[in-house]
């Protein structure tokens, strides 16, 4: 009872009691930090997330209950809170350098390096080889942190090498950066590296943003620096940071107690055996060749990091060697950056085109004044859709960031920050009411970002995925054309729109590049066997938009003919099964353009055709509401003809038997479906069990 009373502050709590409280205040807080340690810099999680909130949350109600037990350095002080009213400046006790860089993209940057070193030791050819340690070179901002008596009493961004400024309540709450050191580390310790975001925490951030209306990001560099330089660190908290550690500013000097490195390694494996993140990346080359070798390497996974990088960097392992070189200017002898081409530029908007894809979607895509980045001449990138157009605000005429990454399509980033408003009225952009390749209407769905052009099997942007849906093994079933053959057909102008495939004829066929007589007989042999077919098929074949098999069916049997599904208005089609509006106003889009119509009627008279019921069948559909499995191999109709015939008496067909399933339809070969079928006690027919069913006498 006394504790309870004490625990809510009832009665002052004992001496003995607070000495009790406040270790396990202690006890809580270093087992959170070692979990927090293993979550945010060790990328390997040893307890559920669960465990940890309920530790925490045990903290926070003693630390509420004792507020006097709350200090700086606890895990519960990383939410943020502290407002500055402005940055105050940091003298940097050592100033912070900048690295000399090269930008070649061969490696001649790092032999010329390399050969500078060996120049200033005195080294000669015969002399072995310089040992280097190779890092990437992050794209954040650099950052001090001035640790005293292993508590982080101050963080510092570079400003201008000499004087920084002083953003300490900040980086205080990025979970990355201890807050206390073990014992053991030098009274005096600056940590110096850089303060950084990575991707995917910069894409989900601009989502969150975007979601709430807020502002969007151009990219991670600016993202971070914006966090890092807030008054308010409760807004710091919320932008999710990282930090890799990458070498030290002022130490308790070695004869004072300080530590005495012998290499730059060492330093960075201690740095983070103290807690500190350092990149997985950081490795150690002997000599110019290995040097380029990891230029090389890291240039190629590049786009695989989770972050940004704009080269590597390169330092003389020997700390001791790296004495004796010293400085020029503000740049040290020991180092250099050797970056990669920029994957960001800026250059301006020429124009906005409309590019039409394989799907009938409209991309907009800026026309640029041409610009080099990621290493090619770009003179277009992506814009996506209207919406990314309308958030980033951009118009013809504007400045804007370029950035392409690796292989991926170049894209505009948005405006550049800070320019200068327009200096003449631009209009906003619009998106084109016609598709500019077939003038097909253009319409956006409801809940879409993007606009199409409905002109399916008439656009020629279109043709070839119109061409390879309609061939499919699930439509018509067109044995032999496949991508390479519908590429020559189209780019060869032998084939327009899909009836053309029913007019091919040999001599056509056999002037294509690779093909045999008998790949071109067989060919025509498919073509002609396809032409009798099914509705469904036909239907789904013909690549409206959200009409897919299993609709495509239901449509069949609720209208029995296709004339009857072309002229249904919207209405009628939702009152098939599963038809809501947007397949429904998908349909009535697709049929009420007449070059679509045109396109169905053309292959009925190519002889396209299938067999049509009256609606009025569907009542007499013998297995309507039953759900029949089909397994093994039957004697004379495949898998997939026992299906189609299930499914015109009104059956549905599943994967899988359960005590709902009617019948199981067993032929050879038949496995674990049958064996659940008789311990569930469902009838189990073979073939000519099945064709009784389907015609009842
Ligand atoms: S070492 C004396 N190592 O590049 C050498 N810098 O001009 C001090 N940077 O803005 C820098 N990654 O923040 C070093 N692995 C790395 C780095 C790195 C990024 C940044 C640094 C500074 C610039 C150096």
């Amino acid at each position: 009872m006394t504790d309870n009373l004490e625990l809510f502050g009832a009665t002052e709590p004992s001496r003995a009691a607070l000495v009790a409280i406040k270790k396990e205040v202690q006890a809580l807080r270093t087992q959170l930090n070692a979990w927090a340690h293993q979550y945010y810099v060790q990328d390997a999680p040893t307890v559920p997330d669960a465990e940890y909130d309920r530790l925490y949350q045990a903290l926070e109600v003693l630390e509420f209950q004792y507020p006097e037990l709350v200090t700086p350095e606890s895990i519960t002080q990383r939410v943020g809170g502290a407002v500055m009213e402005g940055l105050a400046p940091v003298r940097h006790a050592l100033p912070m350098l900048s690295i000399r860089t090269e930008t070649d993209t061969q490696g001649s940057g790092a032999q010329a390096f390399d050969a500078r070193v060996r120049r200033e030791l005195g080294l000669q050819d015969s002399d072995p080889l310089v040992e280097y340690v190779a890092e990437p070179k992050f794209d954040g901002l650099a950052m001090s942190l001035r640790y005293e008596n292993g508590q982080l009493v101050q963080a510092a961004t570079r400003g201008d090498g000499e004087v920084g400024e002083n953003v300490t309540h900040n980086i205080r709450t990025l979970r990355q950066i201890p807050l206390t050191l073990p014992s053991g580390v030098p009274p005096l310790l600056e940590v110096r590296g850089e303060v950084f975001m990575r991707r995917a925490d910069f894409d989900a951030l601009n989502e969150r943003q975007r979601a709430q209306g807020a502002k969007i990001f151009v990219n991670p560099r600016n993202a971070a620096a914006g966090a890092v330089r807030q008054l308010d660190s409760g807004i710091t908290a919320q932008r999710p940071l990282s930090f890799f550690a990458y070498g030290l500013g002022a130490v308790t000097p070695a004869d004072e107690g300080g530590p005495a490195f012998a290499t730059h390694y060492v330093l960075l494996q201690t740095l983070k055996s103290w807690g500190f993140p350092v990149a997985a990346q950081v490795q150690i080359a002997q000599g110019a060749s290995e040097l380029i070798a990891y230029h090389q390497h890291i240039g190629a996974a590049r786009d695989q990091l989770p972050y940004d990088i704009d080269g590597v960097v390169y330092k003389v392992n020997a700390l001791e060697v790296q004495r004796r070189l010293g400085f020029v200017a503000r740049e040290p002898r020991w180092a250099v950056a050797h970056k990669y081409p920029a994957q960001e530029m800026v250059t301006r908007i020429e124009g906005i085109d409309i590019q039409v894809g394989r799907t009938g979607k409209l991309t907009p895509v800026a026309r640029l004044a041409p610009v080099f980045v990621g290493g090619v001449t770009v003179t277009n990138a992506t814009l996506h859709n209207l919406f990314e157009i309308r958030k980033k605000k951009v118009r013809v005429g504007d400045q804007v960031i370029v950035r392409r990454a690796g292989d991926v399509i170049p894209e505009v980033v948005g405006l550049v920050p800070g320019a200068p408003a327009r200096p003449v009225y631009v209009p906003n952009f619009q998106m084109p009411k016609q598709c500019p390749v077939c003038a097909s209407t253009v319409v956006r769905e409801k809940g879409e970002a993007n606009h199409r052009c409905t002109g399916g099997l008439f656009c020629p942007a279109q043709r070839k995925e119109a061409l390879l849906h309609f061939a499919a093994r699930r439509a018509m079933d067109i044995e032999g054309l496949g991508d390479k053959l519908v590429d020559q057909l189209v780019e060869q102008h032998v084939i327009g729109t899909l009836p053309d495939l029913y007019r091919l004829g040999l001599v056509s066929l056999l002037a294509l590049e690779r093909m045999a007589d008998k790949s071109a007989q067989n060919l025509l042999a498919a073509l002609q066997q396809s032409k009798q077919t099914t509705l469904p098929r036909f239907l789904f074949g013909l690549g409206i938009r959200h009409v897919g098999e299993a609709t495509a069916k239901d449509l069949a049997r609720h209208f029995g003919s296709l004339d009857a599904i072309m002229d249904a208005p919207e209405e009628q089609l939702l009152q098939v099964n599963d038809v809501g509006p947007v397949v429904a106003h998908s349909l009535r889009t697709f049929f009420d353009q007449p070059h679509n119509r045109e396109v169905v009627e053309q292959l009925r008279a190519c002889g396209v055709a299938w067999e049509e019921g009256a609606p009025a069948e569907r009542a007499a559909q013998p297995l309507a509401g039953m759900t029949v499995v089909i397994t093994g191999t039957l004697p004379t109709l495949s898998r997939e003809q026992a299906k189609e015939r299930l499914e015109a008496a009104g059956a549905k067909v599943a994967g899988s038997v359960s005590k709902k399933t009617s019948y199981v339809v067993a032929g050879e070969e038949a496995g674990s479906k049958l064996a659940t079928a008789l311990k569930l006690g469902v009838p189990v027919l073979d073939e000519a069990g099945m064709w009784a069913l389907l015609a009842p006498p």
